[in-house]
């Protein structure tokens, strides 16, 4: 198994609902590394930006719309197999069909209100922790 980074963003949901500490509690508990952090409140255009692949997608207007809508907390994760496991630790997109003790199960309220983000693969991961941390020498 090889260390990866990926990104994560603790959404407005989350934070405004005070989940910052529950939610770093399960990545450190989950031996996951914090290697980059930033707190953003993300203008439309650049919540557009991130989400692009998502452009044609019906519920591209409201994420968008709900990701500028507070603070966000964006970091960079780093651990053995990181993108995936990461994946599992938040369980799935719909909190509705996310495992027991996952952060989406814990702490999400709708499909797009689901508490965090994750990258998908090591291409996206690249892009996202580049579109946040940009020319920055991670710790
Ligand atoms: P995320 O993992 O950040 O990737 C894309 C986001 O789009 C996803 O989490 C959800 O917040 C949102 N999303 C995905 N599918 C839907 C859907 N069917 N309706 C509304 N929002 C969605």
């Amino acid at each position: 198994m090889a260390t990866e980074r990926t990104l994560t963003i603790i959404k407005p949901d989350a934070v405004a609902a005070g989940h910052i500490g529950d939610i770093i509690k399960i990545f450190e508990a989950s031996q996951f590394m914090i290697v980059a952090a930033r707190l953003v409140r993300l203008s439309k255009k650049e919540a557009e930006g991130f989400y692009a692949v998502h452009r044609s997608k019906g519920f591209f207007e409201s994420l968008t719309n709900f990701m500028s809508s507070g603070s966000a907390l964006v970091m960079v994760l780093e651990g053995e197999n990181a993108i995936a496991r990461l994946r599992e630790v938040m369980g799935a997109t719909n909190p509705a069909n996310a495992a027991p003790g996952t952060i989406r199960k814990l702490y999400a309220t709708s499909i797009e209100h689901n508490a965090v983000h994750g990258s998908d693969a090591p291409e996206t991961a690249a892009y996202e922790i580049g579109y946040f941390f940009p020319g920055v020498a991670l710790v």
